[in-house]
């Protein structure tokens, strides 16, 4: 490792001086395991960054795209397309989503995913003689990538901060509420408060200039922020009342995290669009893909048939080593059960993290699907490392322990890989447990 050459990888979402001084490199990926360069292996209950669903270095996956990038590395996507393309489509459609969204538009990540969802939202309108509708609300505490339709919806303070103005958006209050703090799955209370707020906001500018309301059902990178009982469904209606297009952001929430192939479908709630990415190739290669309507598509599907109805899309876009991946994803969720199995796991999940209720300085404690999060109280730790909050010591004492986590600001949050057993869950609450009263 001392050999590496760390000055010119311009690193992100990292300091990159801190992180230089003392660098973490992975070198080996298998299952529920990570490898540090040091030999170590530690459980990653993380899943990456909520992508490996069905665990690291899949050799199914592996071999689909070892096949395609000899069969045919790359595909004009714009005028053309490749099989792979037309059934990867069909498979989201038909295993996938919930019913009524059954259009498919293919990105490379979460970000573009959203941007797409943004863009189709506001050329829907105009293509109903609607081109008024431009505004879009969001929620403080969002994360929508980092593109500039997602960096205007984020609800994230320092991922706007530097970047100077974007969309017209506003912001409703994030679902986060004190009264449902140590809540297992969604909080019984404040449906009908937050929903209000969306009311104001239409009251506010006005159905006639809004063009989409864009949520993730879950808030995953903002906190794990879990949404009360009825609130989805009462955004839904409001939405349809108001004439509003419904987007959910389920980058985190699709294929299987929460026990089900989408929050929509789990939940009965249906939006217009749904951004995916992540666990759609099992994070093994860059894709993402815009869950649509039929009502939306069809809205398109208008005009003159030889020219292009969205004047949008990527060079990459259904890229064929990515369908590749994401097919062999797919037979490896249906045949192994995995949605299910996450389903079936989130009991035990539930049960493990909620032994951190009593830590004397977790302010709360929250689990949905194979997610969980915990909140500490803000502050650096009586024994943890310097600069760092107590959350951030904590999961700094757990790695050592072999757990990866994620921190970020006062919270842990996890998702490990949905092939997980009681004895991993054991151990990362074992280990966390240990860490915090350690850290103090
Ligand atoms: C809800 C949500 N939307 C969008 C994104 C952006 O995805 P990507 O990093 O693939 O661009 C993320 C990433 O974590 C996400 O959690």
């Amino acid at each position: 490792m001392s050999t590496i050459n760390t000055e010119h990888y311009w690193m992100p979402f990292t300091p990159n001086r801190a992180f230089k001084k003392n660098p973490k490199i992975y070198t080996k990926a298998q299952g529920m395991m990570m490898t540090l360069a040091d030999g170590r292996e530690i459980i990653d209950a993380t899943a990456g960054l909520w992508c490996t669903n069905a665990g690291h270095s899949r050799p199914q996956i592996a071999e689909a795209v070892q096949r395609q990038l000899l069969e045919m590395d790359y595909a004009n996507p714009f005028g053309f397309a490749h099989e792979k393309a037309f059934e990867l489509a069909t498979r989201l459609a038909e295993e996938i989503a919930p019913a009524g969204i059954n259009r498919v538009f293919f990105t490379n990540s979460g970000s573009e995913s959203v941007d797409t969802a943004l863009k189709i939202a506001r050329a829907y309108w105009r293509k109903q003689g609607q081109g008024n509708k431009t505004r879009f609300i969001a929620r403080q505490k969002a994360y929508h990538g980092v593109n500039m339709g997602g960096v205007s919806a984020a609800g994230l303070t320092p991922n706007r901060a530097a970047f100077g103005p974007g969309l017209e958006f506003s912001h409703l209050s994030h679902t986060c509420l004190p009264e449902n703090a140590f809540s297992r799955g969604m909080g019984e209370h404040g449906a009908d408060k937050l929903a209000y707020e969306l009311e104001q906001q239409i009251a506010m500018y006005d159905a006639s200039n809004i063009a989409a309301v864009i949520i993730e059902p879950m808030a995953g990178a903002g906190g794990v922020i879990i949404p009360p009982k009825g609130y989805l469904q009462k955004v839904r209606e409001l939405c349809s009342e108001h004439n509003i297009l419904l987007i959910f952001d389920e980058v985190i929430t699709a294929y299987g995290r929460l026990g089900a192939g989408t929050a929509a479908g789990l939940t009965g709630v249906t939006p217009d669009l749904i951004t995916t990415a992540k666990g759609l190739t099992n994070g093994a290669v860059p894709m993402g893909a815009v869950l649509a309507s039929q009502q939306v598509y069809d809205a398109f599907m208008q005009g003159p048939e030889t020219a292009p109805e969205l004047f949008h899309g990527y060079t990459y876009s259904a890229h064929p080593v990515a369908c590749a991946a994401a097919l062999a994803t797919l037979d490896i969720y249906r045949d192994e059960k995995l949605f299910e199995r996450a389903a079936k796991m989130a009991k035990p999940w539930e049960d493990g993290i909620h032994r951190l209720d009593d830590l004397a300085l977790s302010t709360d404690v929250r689990n949905w699907g194979l997610v969980g999060a915990i909140d500490f109280a803000a502050g650096p730790a009586a024994n943890g490392t310097e600069g760092l909050t107590r959350a951030q010591s904590v999961a700094a004492k757990a790695l050592e322990k072999g757990i990866t986590v994620r921190a970020a600001g006062n919270t842990i949050m996890m998702s490990p890989p949905l092939i997980i057993e009681q004895g991993h869950i054991d151990q990362i609450f074992d280990s966390l447990l240990e860490a915090a009263a350690e850290v103090g």
